[in-house]
């Protein structure tokens, strides 16, 4: 008997799932899920392989789920059952070679993130062998990284399980951390400028020439550029704005900027209709603007009043949040402030945000001087400064002992609660799931077996490997169970079982299970599962 990879801590399953529900704008099922918020990542049959000397990896094999806005998904399963290359396949992170999407499709945002996969490879078996020749097209690969690399920070996060592999050794954590804050910045920059002058004339071209100078990285060409945009916009700030970017800003920071832009200039060429709607937007941006006229008056008053400085900070926080702070003329001085010393200061505040005793120092150090703790809340102070709407979390706890492992949890609870992030948690810790997500995936050699509302799979486990992987670890509510574990362990994914990939080690199996692969189907209750015990011939003699 080889028992189950799974943390043996002890799992409480929450009383009511209800008490779990996210406090956000979207509406939530009684259940404690969000099935009626809308869906931001639509994961569609996710086939990842590894090409390796001694065959094909086939590591995930037809994966689907969907994440909602502001979810808790979390997903689990024994070592080596596909969990991290599941969050590397949707940001396309695979290591290439040996690895290769072949197939699936992830929608983010309406597009497909995966576009363009079919012409990057072509495939052919070698006569004789288990292997095959992977013929790579590197420059449409480069082209779909490069088009990707603006989504990831931004738009969708990522924790990684192994903190050293993600840092560069040769930056400091402020460079590091700094780059998010500034691309950040940036974006934020661009938005409040493109909300507040849709359709002034001249923006377009010369928003065009800044992309231009900042896919060259000339400081310089950047500055007169954005210059431009400004005078073009009327927002003088702008131009001071981007100089200090211009002379902080890594030229990869430009290039993924440049691509943002690109993006966004796309909207400046629209229909009539769409730029009324843009307008109307924009009438939108002048009425929050005069508002915040209000609120630096309030700063101002703030300075002698205790109680109005509470609300000049709220109003503070509210003006930040809109994204329109660094186009304001009220605190055009504050934004003409070098931004190498805001961001550093930004980055200090992003790692007290995740509990550093130590931030100014932890933020002037380098990757190698810190503990492999410190570096996990480095990166998760790195993935939280953007607010994505979607954070892949790859077991962000694992590597902390227990009080740090509460503040962590904490803090993408209040993400999820604030932002409305979408969290995908990947851990071997089923009482972290049980804590904190709303629904769970279980999986299984590189599929997905099970998926439910967290207390539904807690007191109602269908798939024999979910009953299995139950059934190791010790509960409070269940206090006179006697522990069992798993017989055998995760096969080698060279040569998966056929029929059902579990079939060798469970207890039911069936001669089907052998032949034909189960799919998921619902079993009510939103609760689906992939086994012949429930949804398929059920013996066949
Ligand atoms: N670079 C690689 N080359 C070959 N096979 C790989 C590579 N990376 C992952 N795999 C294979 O993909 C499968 C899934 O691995 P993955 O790292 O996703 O597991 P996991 O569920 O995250 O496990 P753990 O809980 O240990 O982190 C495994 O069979 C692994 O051997
Ligand atoms: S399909 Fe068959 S082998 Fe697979 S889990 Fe269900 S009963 Fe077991
Ligand atoms: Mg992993």
């Amino acid at each position: 008997m080889v028992a189950t990879a799974l943390s043996s801590s002890v799992v409480s399953v929450p009383e009511s799932a209800e008490a779990e529900s996210p406090h956000i704008e979207v509406p939530s099922e009684p259940s404690g899920t969000t099935t009626r918020a809308p869906v931001v990542l639509d994961v569609r049959g996710l086939t990842t392989y590894f090409y390796t000397y001694d065959g094909v990896v086939q590591a995930l094999e037809g994966v689907s789920f969907k994440l909602r806005r502001g979810e808790t998904l979390g997903l689990v399963g024994e070592t080596g059952c596909g969990k991290s290359v599941t969050a590397f396949s949707i940001t396309r992170l695979v290591q290439e070679p040996p690895g290769r999407v072949v197939g699936g499709k992830v929608l983010f945002r309406g597009a497909n993130l995966l576009w363009g996969l079919d012409e990057e490879a072509t495939f052919k078996p070698i006569k004789g062998s288990d292997r095959v020749k992977v013929r790579r097209r590197f420059r449409k690969i480069k082209a779909s990284h490069d088009r990707l690399a603006s989504i990831r920070g931004g738009g969708i996060a990522m924790i990684f399980q192994e903190p050293g592999q993600a840092m560069n050794p040769v930056f400091s954590i402020s460079d590091q951390v700094g780059e998010v804050v500034l691309l950040h910045r940036a974006i934020e920059l661009i938005d409040g400028l493109l909300a507040a002058t849709p359709d002034a004339p001249g923006v377009a071209p010369a928003i065009e020439q800044l992309v231009a100078a900042a896919r060259d990285g000339d400081p310089t060409a950047i500055t007169a550029a954005a210059a431009e945009v400004g005078r073009a916009a009327n927002v003088s700030s702008f131009g001071t704005e981007a100089h200090y970017l211009a002379k902080d800003a890594t030229p990869d920071t430009w290039d993924r900027l440049a691509q943002d832009l690109e993006h966004r200039l796309r909207r400046l060429r629209l229909a009539p209709s769409q730029r009324a709607y843009l307008r109307n937007r924009r009438h939108l941006a002048e009425a929050e603007q005069k508002l915040r006229g209000v609120y630096l008056e309030e700063m101002r008053r703030g300075e002698s009043h205790p109680r109005d400085r509470r609300r000049a900070l709220a109003a503070r926080r509210r003006a930040r949040i809109s994204g329109m702070r660094f186009i304001l003329p009220g605190i055009k001085r504050r934004a003409s402030k070098p931004v190498r010393e805001e961001t550093f200061w930004r980055v200090v505040q992003a790692l007290e945000g995740v509990r550093i005793a130590n931030p100014v120092q932890v933020a002037k150090g380098f990757p190698h001087e810190l503990s492999g703790g410190m570096l996990q809340r480095v990166m998760i102070a790195m993935a939280l400064v953007g607010n994505p709407d979607i954070l892949l979390a790859d077991e962000p706890t694992t590597a902390l002992d227990v009080t740090i492992q509460a503040q962590i949890l904490e803090l993408m609870r209040d993400l999820r609660h604030r932002v409305g992030t979408a969290i995908l948690l990947i851990t071997h810790d089923l009482a972290v799931i049980a804590e904190v997500a709303d629904r769970v995936a279980v999986m299984y050699a590189g599929q997905i077996v099970e998926t439910a509302a967290v207390k539904e799979v807690f007191s109602r486990p269908l798939h024999p490997y979910a009953q299995g992987l139950l059934a190791s670890i010790p509960r409070f509510d269940q206090p006179t169970k006697k522990l069992t574990s798993i017989y055998g362990s995760v096969p080698n994914l060279i040569h998966p079982p056929s029929g059902c990939r579990f079939h060798p080690r469970c207890p039911y199996a069936m001669p089907v299970c052998r032949e034909t692969r189960p799919t998921l189907t619902d079993e009510g209750n939103g609760h689906h599962v992939a086994c012949f015990l429930y949804n398929g011939p059920k013996v066949v003699e």
